[in-house]
């Protein structure tokens, strides 16, 4: 029989319902409650999966016998209510960005050593099939050698965040998704930010970043955008990868000039040859990400995005909004990053 671990969610409003919906029909994990201040949005939540609803967390933390937690507040609570969860020895999953500084995530990871919890982070790109798939191509050496990484992600502003600004939101996915696809780790950045329609925070940002091995690398994200984009770009010796998040597709544009040549690209230049569209088997990333967590929880670390990563992209977001803040390119000391998902990137999140 398959084993079967309690969960319960903290904070059920637009991501949380969508753990406690994966929760409650994953087989390895059995949703005891959730937990939110909106009463509607918790009872409804709490009906539709058959969970208890709790108003406060605390209570919750007291009553029920748990082995794993989301936590899918505001982006500002993450922290206490994460070192709650993991001094009640509960394994812990925290949406990204893990916290809203670098204090509050070196916090939570010292807690996590020291309570020997998991602590994992819903850097959710990671899991879609499409940025596995390149990963896999570009370990083969599909690419050559890369040129240039460029992230777009904009859309329309979500009102209902209203403590952090695109920057620590929507950036932190693309800072994790280009270290992790390049290998090698961010060294400067540069940025320029726009307050428009948001109070307090920023909500347009363009960035412009050097990785090792001379890979440049460019972020255009906003939230003033009317309609929703998602896109990576790959360019390289032999061509360019394109990946759309949204629809998890993964293209190549070959460079035919690359595959020609005969005395080398400078003179050559650069050509349009074939242009693949790889079929891809669409998996909800969300389903994969926490499954790649259930596992780690049942079997050990597998290369779940743990603390470390989390923390590494909070890194990055507050130096570039330093770098905009002190209009100033901001040079950052070697990081290597973790190497790719292992046993979570194979099953590609349908294993069980
Ligand atoms: N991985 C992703 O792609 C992704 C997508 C969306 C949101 N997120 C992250 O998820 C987190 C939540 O974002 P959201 O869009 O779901 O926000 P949301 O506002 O829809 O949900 C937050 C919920 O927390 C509840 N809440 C607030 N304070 C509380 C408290 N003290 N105790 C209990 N409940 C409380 C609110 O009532 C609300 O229902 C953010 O950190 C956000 O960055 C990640």
């Amino acid at each position: 029989m398959t084993q079967q671990l309690n969960a319960a969610v903290i904070g059920v409003g637009a991501m949380g319902a969508n753990h406690a919906r994966v929760y409650a029909r994953m087989p390895t994990t059995n949703l005891v409650a959730v937990a939110d201040l909106d009463p509607d949005i918790c009872d409804r939540v709490a009906r539709t999966y058959k969970a208890t609803a709790y108003s406060d967390y605390r209570h919750m933390l007291e009553s029920e016998k748990l082995d794993l937690v989301t936590i899918a507040l505001p982006t500002h609570l993450h922290c206490q209510a994460a070192l709650e969860t993991m001094a009640a020895g509960i394994h812990t999953f925290v949406e990204k960005p893990l916290a809203d500084s670098v204090a509050h995530a070196r916090t939570m990871i010292d807690a996590s050593h020291e309570h020997e919890i998991l602590l994992g982070v819903g850097h959710i790109e990671r899991y879609n099939p499409a940025v596995i798939a390149l990963k896999q191509r570009l370990e083969t050496g599909q690419l050559g050698k890369i040129y240039q990484i460029h992230a777009r992600r904009v859309g329309p502003f979500p009102p209902r965040i209203q403590d952090v600004g695109v920057v620590f939101d929507l950036a932190t996915h693309e800072l994790n998704v280009m270290e992790y696809l390049a290998g090698t780790g961010i060294q400067s950045i540069s940025a320029e930010v726009k307050r428009t329609l948001h109070n307090d925070h920023e909500d347009l940002v363009s960035g412009i970043v050097r990785l090792e091995d001379d890979i440049v690398g460019v972020l255009d994200i906003n939230w003033l955008t009317p309609t929703k984009i998602r896109q990576l770009s790959i360019l390289g010796e032999q061509g360019m990868f394109l990946v759309n998040y949204l629809t998890q597709e993964l293209w190549f544009y070959e460079n035919r000039s690359a595959q020609d040549r005969w005395d080398g690209l400078a003179t050559v230049g650069v050509s349009e040859g074939s242009v693949i569209k790889y079929e891809l088997e669409r998996v909800e990333p969300l389903r994969a990400e926490l499954e790649a967590f259930v596992d780690a929880a049942i079997n050990g670390y597998n290369g779940l995005v743990n603390g470390e990563e989390g923390l590494r992209a909070v890194y990055l977001a507050e130096q570039m909004l330093r770098a905009s803040r002190e209009r100033k390119v901001v040079t950052l000391p070697p990081y290597k990053p973790i190497p790719a998902l292992t046993r979570a990137a194979s099953s590609n999140g349908s294993k069980r």
